[in-house]
C-alpha cells in the first residue's frame, strides 16, 4: 500500500482500493494532480470548506467513486448527482470489499462554498489491507485524540500543521504524542503564505519526542504505508 500526497489536505491511499481524501486540486496552488486525471474508488470528505470539497463532485461523477461524508454534507452531494453515503461522528461501516471507515470528531467548522451549512467537520479512521490510518481533517488539538482515537492503534496519522485555521506545529507535536501512531504525515501547510511551516523541523521534533517516524512529502511525493 502506498500513500501519495497531492497537496494541502489531499492524500491518496493506494492499496487494494484507492482512497482519496479532500480532493482540492483546481485552484490549489500546490496541487500535484489534475481533477480530470486522479483516480479513486472512494472519496472520504472531512468537511465542506472549499479547500477540501474541491473537485469532489467532478471526480466522483467521472470515476463513479463513492463519497463518504457527514450526513448533511452527503445529502448535498447526493443532490449534485454524486453517489454519497452520509454518516455521523462515532459511526463506522465495513464495506464488503475490505475498506472500513469510522468518523471521529474534529474541532473545526463546516460550510459549503455557497454558504449553506453542512453539519459538523469530521476526521476519518479507516482500515485497509491490514493497516489502520487516520486523516484528522481540519482540527485544533483536542484531548479525545488520546482518549478516543489513539486506542485504535494507528499505523499512520495525517495531521495538519499549518496553523491559523488548524493546529500549528507545537499543538501537532502534542497531537503526535497523544495519538501514539507509528507514522505521521503532516498536511495542510505551505499551500498559501499564511500556512507556511517548516515540515523538516516538525519531522525532527516528532522523531526526537516520540518513538514514531514522520514522513515529509512534497506535493506529488509518495511513500510506502
Ligand atoms: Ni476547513
Ligand atoms: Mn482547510
Amino acid at each position: 500500500m502506498r500513500i501519495k500526497f497531492l497537496g494541502h489536505a489531499c492524500v491518496q491511499v493506494i492499496g487494494s482500493k484507492t482512497i482519496l481524501f479532500d480532493p482540492y486540486l483546481t485552484g490549489n496552488p500546490v496541487a500535484a494532480a489534475k481533477a480530470a486525471d486522479v483516480q479513486a474508488d472512494y472519496i472520504l470528505l472531512t468537511h465542506g470548506h472549499g479547500d477540501h470539497l474541491g473537485d469532489t463532485v467532478a471526480i466522483a461523477k467521472r470515476t463513479g467513486a463513492k463519497v463518504v461524508a457527514m450526513v448533511e454534507l452527503a445529502n448535498w452531494l447526493s443532490q449534485q448527482g454524486v453517489d454519497a453515503m452520509g454518516m455521523n461522528i462515532g459511526g463506522s461501516y465495513q464495506f464488503e470489499d475490505g475498506l472500513k471507515v469510522k468518523l471521529v470528531p474534529a474541532w473545526h467548522s463546516s460550510q459549503l462554498p455557497d454558504g449553506a451549512p453542512c453539519g459538523l467537520a469530521a476526521g476519518f479512521i479507516f482500515w485497509l489491507d491490514g493497516k489502520c490510518l487516520y486523516h484528522a481533517g481540519d482540527t485544533g488539538l483536542f484531548g479525545d485524540m488520546r482518549e478516543v482515537i489513539a486506542p485504535h492503534d494507528l499505523d499512520w496519522a495525517f495531521i495538519p500543521i499549518g496553523d491559523y485555521y488548524t493546529m500549528g506545529p507545537a499543538d501537532a507535536l502534542c497531537a503526535a504524542r497523544w495519538l501514539n501512531a507509528k507514522n505521521y504525515l503532516p498536511i495542510h501547510y505551505n499551500t498559501f503564505p499564511l500556512l507556511k511551516q517548516d515540515a523538516a523541523a516538525f519531522k525532527a521534533a516528532v522523531e526526537q519526542n516520540t518513538p514514531a517516524k514522520c514522513a515529509v512529502l512534497q506535493p506529488g511525493g509518495e511513500c510506502e504505508a
